[in-house]
C-alpha cells in the first residue's frame, strides 16, 4: 500500500497534516520524529512530510533528529518548524525573524514550482512562526515570500526537497490543499487509490478499542458536538456511557425538554442519561453580578460543580468524554493570541472527577464535518443544523445582571423571533444566515400600550452572516419580517415595550451582546 510518513516534531496540527493527505486517498501514518532512516526505508513510504513544532533548530531544544532521512532518497516535505529543519540541516540560515508572523498572511509565488504551481500568484496563507529562513541552502530555489520572509517557500526539485514556512494542512490556508496534493500526486506520485473508511465506522472502532469494557462518562450540552460525540459514543459502547446533561436554567425556550425527548429513555439511543434541573442554584449565583467576564467563569464554574456531584454519584468512571472539534483546539492553544472572551467549555476540565483519560472523537473535525458525522448517526437533523448557542447561554445574551424574569422575556423574544425568522420565505432566509437570536438589552425606556404609560426593556435582534464566526457583518433582513417580529414581541412578551435591530458587523462588535 503506498503510504506517506508524517514525521511529528511536536506541531499542533499534526494529525491534521495526516488526514489532508488521506483526503488524497492515499494512507498517511504519524510516527514520532525520533524514528530511523533504518526503520523509514524499511516501511516502504512513498515520500515524507516533516511537521511543524515549537522548538527552535538552534540551542538546547534542537531535536535530534535522523539527519541520514535525508540520505534515503526520498521526496521530503517541510512544514514551518519542518522548513527551518530543512534549512538548518542543508546549509542555509535560520534566524530569528524580525518580526513574528501569526496567522493570516499575503504570500507572494514567484517563478516555478513543482508544488505551488496551481496557486494564485497572491494568496492567503496561515503562519505561525518566531524563526524563519533568511537564506535557502545550496541548490534550492525560493518560491514564495512575504514582506517579513524571504523564504516562505523553496524547493530542490532534483533532490525532492520542498519546504513552506507556512502551513497548507489548515483551512486558512485558502489553497493549502492544492499544495499537498501536489507534493503527494506529483512529487511522491502516489496514484491515490487508497479508500478511506467512513469517519463514523474508523471512529467506532477504534473507541471500541480503547474503551473496552470500561465506563464513559460524557456531559451533554444539547449542541451540535457534544450530542454527535454522545451518539458515537453510546453506539461504539451503549449502556457503558452515562450522559450528563445540566439545566443551567440559561437554555433557550423548551430546549431542555426537547435535549431530554432525544437523549431520555424515550428517545432512541443506547446510554444512561441524567438531567439534572441546577437552575435555582445558576440563579442564586448569578444575582448581582454584571461584568460579562465575571458572568462566564461562575457558569462556567457552577456547570463543572454540578456535574462533578453528578460523576460522584455514579463513581469512578475510565473516561471523559468531551466534544472538542478542531476550532476550539486552534482558538484555545494556538500562539499568544489575546484571549478576548473565555470560551468556558474549552479546557474548562473538572478537577475532582476521577477519570483515567479523556475521549475527543471529534478533535480533527470541523463544523461541517461534524455534522455530516451527526446525519450517518441519525440524529434529528434539527438538532445537527442547530444554531451555535454559548456554553454560558442566555446569561450573555442578558446585559447585565441576569434574573429569572429576565431570562423567561429573552426566551419567549428569542423564540418568537426565531420562529418568523426560520419560517419567512419558506425557511430560505434562514438557510443564509449563520447565526441569529434575541438578546435582551439593560435598557427600559418609556412607551405607550393602550392609554398608558409604559416603563420597560428592549429587546435586541442580532442576525449575523458569516462563515468562521470570527468575522461578521449584520444581516439585510427583509422590513416586513422585522415589523411582524417586533410587533408580536411587544404585544405577547411581557415587559417589553421597544425592539431594536443591532446593525453592527464583527469586528467591531463580537457576535453575542458580552
Ligand atoms: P463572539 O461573540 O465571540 O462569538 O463573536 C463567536 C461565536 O462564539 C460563540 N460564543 C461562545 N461560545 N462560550 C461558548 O461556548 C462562550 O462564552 C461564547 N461566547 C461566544 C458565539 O455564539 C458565536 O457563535
Amino acid at each position: 500500500m503506498e503510504k506517506i510518513l508524517v514525521l511529528d516534531f511536536g506541531g499542533q496540527y499534526n494529525q491534521l497534516i495526516a488526514r489532508r493527505v488521506r483526503e488524497n486517498n492515499v494512507y498517511a501514518e504519524v510516527k514520532p520524529y525520533t524514528m530511523s532512516a533504518g526503520e523509514i526505508s524499511d516501511r516502504g513510504y512513498k515520500g515524507i512530510i516533516f511537521t511543524g513544532g515549537p522548538n527552535s533548530v538552534y540551542g538546547e531544544s534542537a531535536l535530534d533528529y535522523d539527519k541520514e532521512i535525508f540520505g534515503l532518497g526520498l521526496p521530503i516535505l517541510g512544514i514551518c518548524y519542518g522548513a527551518q529543519l530543512m534549512a538548518h540541516a542543508l546549509g542555509g540560515r535560520v534566524e530569528t525573524a524580525p518580526t513574528s508572523e501569526y496567522g493570516r498572511t499575503e504570500v507572494d509565488i514567484k517563478g516555478d514550482s513543482r508544488i505551488l504551481n496551481d496557486v494564485s500568484r497572491h494568496t492567503i496563507a496561515w503562519m505561525s512562526h518566531t524563526d524563519y529562513i533568511a537564506e535557502a541552502p545550496e541548490g534550492f530555489s525560493v518560491t514564495a515570500s512575504t514582506p517579513v520572509c524571504p523564504v516562505a517557500a523553496m524547493e530542490d526539485v532534483e533532490r525532492g526537497f520542498y519546504a513552506t514556512q507556512f502551513h497548507p494542512e489548515v483551512m486558512h490556508t485558502q489553497e493549502g490543499m492544492k499544495v499537498l496534493r501536489a507534493f503527494v500526486k506529483d512529487v511522491c506520485r502516489c496514484k491515490g487509490d487508497w479508500k478511506m473508511d467512513s469517519f463514523v465506522t474508523s471512529s467506532v472502532k477504534a473507541i471500541k478499542e480503547q474503551v473496552g469494557d470500561g465506563k464513559v462518562l460524557c456531559a451533554l450540552s444539547g449542541g451540535v458536538d457534544s450530542s454527535v460525540a454522545a451518539v458515537l459514543l453510546s453506539k461504539a459502547v451503549g449502556k457503558q456511557l452515562t450522559c450528563v446533561f445540566v439545566d443551567h436554567g440559561l437554555l433557550r425556550k423548551n430546549e431542555g425538554e426537547e435535549v431530554a425527548q432525544v437523549f431520555g429513555p424515550e428517545g432512541h439511543y443506547d446510554l444512561n442519561f441524567i438531567k439534572v434541573d441546577a437552575q435555582q442554584r445558576f440563579y442564586d449565583k448569578l444575582a448581582g453580578v454584571t461584568e460579562p467576564e465575571k458572568k462566564r467563569k461562575i457558569i462556567g464554574e457552577e456547570f463543572i460543580r454540578v456535574f462533578e456531584e453528578e460523576a460522584k454519584k455514579i463513581g469512578a468512571v475510565d473516561y471523559l468524554v468531551q466534544g472538542t472539534i478542531y476550532p476550539d483546539v486552534i482558538e484555545s492553544g494556538l500562539g499568544d493570541s489575546a484571549v478576548i472572551k473565555s470560551h468556558h467549555n474549552v479546557g474548562g476540565l473538572p478537577d475532582h472527577v476521577d477519570f483515567r483519560e479523556i475521549i475527543e472523537p471529534l478533535r480533527m473535525l470541523f463544523k461541517d464535518e461534524v455534522r455530516k458525522a451527526g446525519l450517518e448517526l441519525g440524529i434529528p437533523e434539527k438538532l445537527v443544523f442547530r444554531q451555535p448557542f454559548p456554553g454560558p447561554g442566555l446569561g450573555i445574551r442578558i446585559i447585565g445582571e441576569v434574573t429569572e424574569e429576565k431570562v423567561k422575556i429573552v426566551q419567549e423574544a428569542d423564540a418568537i423571533y426565531r420562529e418568523e425568522l426560520e419560517t419567512y420565505d419558506d425557511g430560505r432566509l434562514a438557510k443564509t444566515i449563520g447565526q441569529y437570536f434575541a438578546g435582551l438589552t439593560n435598557m427600559r425606556s418609556v412607551g405607550v400600550m393602550g392609554d398608558f404609560r409604559t416603563y420597560d426593556y428592549a429587546i435586541a435582534l442580532r442576525a449575523v452572516e458569516t462563515s468562521d464566526f470570527m468575522t461578521a457583518q449584520s444581516a439585510k433582513l427583509p422590513w416586513d419580517l422585522l415589523e411582524k417580529v417586533t410587533n408580536r414581541i411587544v404585544n405577547e412578551v411581557d415587559h417589553v415595550n421597544r425592539v431594536l435591530y443591532d446593525c453592527t458587523g464583527k469586528p467591531p462588535g463580537t457576535i453575542e451582546f458580552e
